[in-house]
């Protein structure tokens, strides 16, 4: 006999259905485990809430929180708890036990509770269970396998129901629970990594769904102000999007003389150079081309604030303003002129948070031009985790693939070490630009190359790069009896 197929009900997080491929399973049990502070609680509520919505019912099974903490915590995120069942089942000491005597858990008590655990939701209308927590049942067994026998009893009766649940784990007990994930349905891990600056970084992985599909490996999430916002991790293999031969031209002349042409749909550009060469400004000249022509352009910047950004704009983008003014008007610009400007603090917001901010910019708005400025400040994330240099590849690869052109700043002091970041990633790059400083009869002086180009010619020379009110400039040759500063640099 076939299995019939997996129905799936929503969670209320868009994006965790979405890795769920839909959902939870209907009338199964599911295991949510993860370290205090997880977020479990408020998922559990948000799970509920959802429900409620939906005109289903919901029961909340406490037994380690009191009903006014789960209101406080409800509150927090603004959530109101009317017309959710909300019981508190706290497991007491049995009476008449002095505080010397040490409580030996027995096999009555747990059989106890779980009968009355599942005598409360044969009672309710509620099809929609949370049961927060495990900890608390698994504490009241003698061994394991007491506790699985017990929890097989509990997945029983609550199956014969109907309900879907969810069993919130801390994963405080002694060693890990291996006998409740082989014993439900579905299971879902949160986990919490600190970081030895920034934010600490959340990520949930689906460990199983019984007769589902879901989304395999780790997603980042973040805990907000009235929500659970989960990001699925970026397969770039699974998107496509047909080219139509967009090429952007820098509207320099000269500029575009040096390069040989135009950057092309698809392609990746690193522009790399110390600090205050110019390598924003050169991006920006590319993206005012490309919102000129009437493409939409994301900007991500990482590193300097937003005022200074808005004035250089202004300055870069050659509009006379005066200062009162200039940011207002960018702030039009941004809807009228397609650019979309991104303020990103990377110790704040994990790379799959940036990377799936960065695809609903592509996918929802058609974004064609994408540029990060700069890729240092996750860099000092990538080295605290290797795993973010593939994700990074991967943000490449599927910009590549959606045939939007990408322009990646990377800043580094004068020596250019191929061994380090961001010269990792400019491996994957197809084209670099090399800015850099030199004297020249006692003036510090800007110079430009391009390093490499994957298709066609370009021009080899070293020339001299001006900033001016009208934008860049290219020059002439830098000559070679100018004294260069870090002229490693230049070879790459
Ligand atoms: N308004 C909020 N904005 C952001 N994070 C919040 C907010 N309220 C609670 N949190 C975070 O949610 C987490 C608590 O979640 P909770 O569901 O109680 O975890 P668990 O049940 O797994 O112990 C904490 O890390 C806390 O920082
Ligand atoms: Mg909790």
């Amino acid at each position: 006999m076939p299995q019939p197929k997996a129905i799936k009900i929503p969670t209320g997080i868009p994006e965790l259905d979405a890795v769920l491929h839909g959902g939870l399973l209907q009338s199964r049990i599911h295991l949510i485990e993860g370290r205090p502070g997880t977020g479990k609680t408020t998922l559990g509520l948000r799970y509920l809430i959802e429900g409620r919505t939906k005109g289903q019912a919901g029961l909340y099974l406490s037994l380690s929180e009191s009903v006014d903490e789960l209101r406080e915590a409800a509150g927090n995120h603004g959530w109101s708890l009317d017309g959710l069942e909300i019981v508190e089942m706290i497991p007491l000491p049995s009476e008449g036990v002095d505080d010397q005597t040490i409580l030996l858990p027995t096999e009555k008590e747990l059989s106890s509770l779980i009968d009355q655990i599942c005598e409360r939701v044969e009672q309710s209308t509620a099809t929609r269970i949370v049961i927060d927590s495990m900890v608390e049942i698994r504490l009241l067994a003698y061994d394991s396998s007491h506790y699985r026998r017990q929890i097989i009893a509990l997945r029983q009766r609550l199956t014969r129901k109907g309900v879907t649940v969810l069993l919130l784990d801390d994963l405080t007990s002694d060693g890990r629970e291996f006998e409740l994930q082989s014993a439900v349905h579905g299971v879902i891990t949160l986990e919490q990594i600190e970081h030895a600056f920034g934010a600490a970084r959340r990520r949930m992985r689906v460990v199983k769904l019984r007769g589902g599909n879901f989304q395999s490996g780790w997603h980042d999430y973040a805990i907000r102000t009235g929500e659970i916002l989960v990001f699925p991790s970026l397969i770039a293999q699974e998107h496509h999007r047909p080219g139509d031969g967009l090429e952007i031209f820098s509207g320099i002349e000269s500029f575009d003389h040096l390069f040989c042409g135009p950057l092309t749909e698809g392609s990746s550009t690193m522009v790399l150079g110390p600090s205050g060469t110019g390598k924003t400004t050169v991006a920006l000249q590319y993206a005012l081309s490309a919102v000129k022509s009437g493409h939409h352009v994301a900007y991500f910047n990482f590193d300097e604030s937003e005022t200074t950004l808005r004035s250089r704009l202004v300055a870069s983008m050659g509009e006379k303003s005066d200062e009162d003014d200039a940011g207002a008007r960018l702030q039009e610009s941004d809807e009228e002129n397609r650019f979309h400007l991104r303020r990103v603090n990377p110790s704040r917001i994990s790379p799959g948070e940036f990377i799936w901010s960065v695809r609903r910019l592509v996918e929802d708005l058609n974004v064609r031009m994408v540029i990060i400025d700069s890729i240092n400040s996750y860099l000092d994330v990538i080295r605290e985790e290797k795993s973010l240099l593939r994700q990074m590849h991967e943000l490449f690869s599927y910009l590549s693939n959606m045939n939007v052109m990408s322009i990646i700043v990377g800043a580094h002091s004068a020596r250019l070490d191929t061994s380090k970041e961001p010269d990792a990633l400019s491996l994957i790059t197809d084209n670099i630009f090399s800015l850099r400083y030199y004297e020249h009869q006692n003036v510090v002086c800007k110079a430009i190359c391009v390093l490499k180009k994957r298709q066609g010619r370009h021009e080899h020379d070293i020339r001299v790069l001006t900033l001016t009110d009208d934008g860049i400039q290219v020059g002439d040759r830098v000559k070679s009896n100018d004294d260069t500063i870090g002229a490693a640099s230049l070879e790459a």
